[in-house]
């Protein structure tokens, strides 16, 4: 049976293509999503995706993927720099999990300069665009299948 991803979306990422296209690009999610599952179909994996605007949904979708995902691909958004809660999830699920974000946090207000998920994630890709969730998607595949 193909191994299985999962990915998540946080909080405001339903808005992209009218949200600050200046910062965050005119991709939607669905077109993101659409990528996604065309590379995945390609590696011969399965995604299931996710996006809530709740941390409360977050942190229980992570608390279920046990046994159920090889990895998780996870933009936390504006959880990322707050969410201690995301943080311990990912940490008691033991998914090997990689962060992905479109615009590059380090290059941004100070406030997005910590990670809290980073510490927790088997790494970080930052500021690539949608090709944050490509390379991200990629290495996820790669965990999967190890
Ligand atoms: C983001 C960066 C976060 O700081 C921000 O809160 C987001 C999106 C990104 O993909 O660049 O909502 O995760």
């Amino acid at each position: 049976m193909a191994a299985k991803i999962l990915v998540i979306h946080g909080p405001n990422l339903n808005l992209l293509g009218k949200r600050e296209p200046d910062i965050y690009g005119n991709i939607t999610i669905d077109e993101i999503n659409k990528k996604l599952k065309a590379l995945a179909k390609k590696k011969n994996v399965t995604l299931d995706v996710f996006q809530s605007n709740h941390e409360g949904e977050i942190v229980d979708k992570i608390g279920k993927a046990k046994n159920k995902y090889k990895s998780l691909l996870i933009n936390p958004a504006a959880y990322t720099h707050t969410s201690v809660a995301i943080r311990d999830a990912i940490m008691a699920t033991g998914i090997p999990t990689i962060e992905v974000h479109l615009s590059n946090i380090y290059s941004r207000e100070d406030f997005r300069h910590t990670s809290l998920v980073a510490s927790v994630a088997k790494g970080q890709i930052s500021g690539f665009g949608i090709d944050s969730y490509i390379y991200g998607l990629e290495a996820a595949i790669k965990l999967a299948k190890t």
